[in-house]
C-alpha cells in the first residue's frame, strides 16, 4: 500500500542556516500551540467541519458507484459545469490518476472529461462547434446552487439539449451536484427531475472534492473512488496525533506558519515534480488561498493576511522561475512533490557515441535524468539557503492521493488556527459575485449597483 510521507530535512537550520531554517526548538516551542489547534479543528468534525468526514460516507460512495455504473458506455464525453471548489479538483484528481492523454485514448467503455470551469465565450461557443452534446452528460456542480457563472453554463447546455434532442433528454444528459434544499439549482432539480447528488452541510466548495463535487465525475471515467476514500481514511487516522512529530498535516501546517511568521517566507510554492500531480497545486492553490487570505481575524480586527500560493512545475519551470528561486528575494518557502517510483520508465537510445555533450544521455532513463534534476533543484535551493519540504510519493495511485487531500485540507484547516483567521469562510469571493449580480441587473442588488455606478462617476479612465 502508498504511504505519503512528508519530508522536512531541508527546512531545518542543520542543512540551510539559521537564518532561513527552523531548529528543533522552534518547533518544541510550536508543538503545544499544534496540538491545541488540531484539537479545536477535529472538535468540529461532527458539526460544521463534516468535510472530516468524507471519507467515511460509503453509503454515497455506492451511490455513486451504482449511477456511474448505470450509464457505463452511454457517453463519450462527461462535461464538468462548475468553477472554483467545484472544478478544481477534479481538474486534478483527472490529471493525478487519468493521466494527461485519457482523452486522446480512453479504455474502452470510459468517457473523456472536460471541466469547463470559465465562461469566457470562446471556450464555450468552442466546446459547443466541436462536440455532439448527444454523446455527452453533463454534471453541473454547485455548492451554492446560484453562482453565476455555473448557471449560465447550466442555461446553455440545457438549451443545446433541448434544441438537438428534446425536453425528454434533459434528464438523461444532465446530473446535478448541489445543496440538499438551497439554492436555484436544487429549485430547478425538483422542477425538472434532474438526478441529483448532495454537497452535504458543512462541506465547503474547497473542501468538497471527496464529496460527490469530487467523487461523481471521478467515478465515471473509471477513477477507483474506493481507494481515494481509504487512502483520505488512513491519513485521517495517522492525523489524529497531537504530537507534531508523528502528524503530516499538523507539521506541515507548523511549517507553514514559521515560515511565515518568523522567517518573512510570505509566498508559499508547490513545486510539482511530477506531471501528473501538477493540477494538485492548482487544487491546493484555491484551498490555501481562500482559506487562509483573509482581512479579519476571528475576533473581527483588521489582519491583512495569508501566504500567496505559486504553482510550479518540474523540470518544466527550472527553465523559467528556478533562477528566481535560488537567487533572487528571499520571501518563499518551497514544498516539492515527488514520486520514488513512476509507473513507466524510459531509456534514453543510444547515439553519437564520439559526442560528449550528448553521449552521456544515452542508455540512460528519464527517470534518472528527472530524479538528478529534481534533487540538483533541491541542492541549488538548499545551498542558497532556501527551504524546502517534500511530499514524497511511492507511487501515484487513488490511495496516495486520498492521503495527499487530506493532510492538505488538514492541515490548512489547523493554520487557520495559527493565523486566527476562519479557515471556511470566502467574503472576498462572495463580494466579487455580488458585485457581478448587480451588474447584470439581478433583482435584489438595485442598491450594490447603485453604488457601483455612482463611484463610476469618480474614475478617471486614463490609457495609452
Ligand atoms: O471554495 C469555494 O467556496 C469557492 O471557490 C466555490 O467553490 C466557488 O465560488 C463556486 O461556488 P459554488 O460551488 O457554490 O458554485
Amino acid at each position: 500500500m502508498s504511504r505519503v510521507r512528508f519530508d522536512y530535512t531541508h527546512v531545518m537550520s542543520d542543512l540551510i542556516g539559521p537564518e532561513h531554517g527552523v531548529t528543533d526548538s522552534d518547533l518544541q516551542v510550536e508543538a503545544p500551540h499544534a496540538g491545541a489547534a488540531l484539537k479545536s479543528v477535529l472538535a468540529r468534525r461532527e458539526e460544521d467541519l463534516r468535510w472530516l468526514d468524507l471519507p467515511y460516507q460509503t453509503a454515497v460512495h455506492d451511490e455513486i458507484l451504482e449511477y456511474a455504473a448505470s450509464v457505463k458506455g452511454r457517453f463519450k464525453n462527461v462535461v464538468v459545469l462548475g468553477i472554483g471548489g467545484s472544478a478544481l479538483g477534479n481538474i486534478a484528481l483527472h490529471d493525478a490518476l487519468n493521466g494527461p492523454f485519457h482523452n486522446l485514448n480512453p479504455p474502452e467503455g470510459i468517457p473523456r472529461l472536460f471541466v469547463l470551469d470559465n465562461i469566457d465565450a470562446e471556450l464555450i461557443a468552442g466546446f459547443l462547434e466541436s462536440f455532439d452534446v448527444t454523446e455527452t452528460l453533463f454534471n453541473v456542480i454547485s455548492k451554492s446552487g446560484g453562482t453565476a457563472e455555473t448557471m449560465s453554463q447550466f442555461l446553455i447546455f440545457r438549451e443545446a439539449i433541448l434544441q438537438k434532442l428534446g425536453a425528454d433528454a434533459l434528464k438523461d444528459q444532465m446530473v446535478i451536484t448541489t445543496d440538499e434544499k438551497n439554492g436555484v439549482l436544487r429549485e430547478i432539480v425538483g422542477r425538472e427531475g434532474y438526478r441529483s447528488f448532495i454537497v452535504p452541510d458543512g462541506v465547503g466548495g474547497r473542501f468538497s472534492v471527496l464529496s460527490p463535487v469530487g467523487l461523481l465525475p471521478a467515478a465515471l471515467v473509471g477513477i477507483d473512488i474506493k481507494a481515494l476514500c481509504a487512502g483520505a481514511a488512513e491519513m485521517d487516522e495517522r492525523c489524529r496525533s497531537t504530537d507534531i512529530l508523528k502528524n503530516p498535516a499538523l507539521l506541515h501546517s507548523s511549517i507553514q506558519t514559521l515560515m511565515h511568521r518568523d522567517k518573512d517566507k510570505n509566498i508559499s510554492v508547490m513545486f510539482s515534480y511530477s506531471h501528473r500531480l501538477k493540477s494538485m497545486a492548482d487544487w491546493y492553490a484555491q484551498l490555501l488561498a481562500e482559506s487562509i487570505g483573509k482581512r479579519k481575524s476571528k475576533e473581527g480586527k483588521d489582519i491583512y493576511t495569508g501566504p500567496t500560493p505559486v504553482r510550479a512545475v518540474g523540470v518544466t519551470d527550472q527553465h523559467s522561475q528556478v533562477q528566481l528561486y535560488v537567487e533572487g528575494t528571499e520571501d518563499k518557502w518551497f514544498t516539492f512533490l515527488s514520486v520514488d517510483e513512476p509507473d513507466v520508465n524510459v531509456t534514453i537510445p543510444k547515439a553519437f557515441d564520439d559526442l560528449e555533450g550528448v553521449s552521456y544521455l544515452g542508455g540512460r532513463t528519464l527517470t534518472e535524468l528527472f530524479q538528478a534534476e529534481r534533487d540538483g533543484t533541491r541542492i541549488a535551493l538548499a545551498e542558497a539557503e532556501r527551504p524546502t519540504a517534500t511530499i514524497h510519493f511511492d507511487k501515484v495511485d487513488a490511495h496516495a492521493i486520498g492521503q495527499l487531500i487530506f493532510m492538505l485540507e488538514l492541515s490548512v484547516a489547523v493554520m487557520g488556527e495559527h493565523y486566527k483567521v476562519d479557515a471556511f469562510d470566502q467574503p472576498g469571493v462572495e463580494a466579487g459575485k455580488v458585485a457581478a449580480y448587480a451588474l447584470m441587473g439581478r433583482d435584489g442588488y438595485e442598491e450594490r449597483r447603485a453604488e457601483i455606478e455612482s463611484s463610476k462617476g469618480d474614475w478617471k479612465t486614463r490609457e495609452v
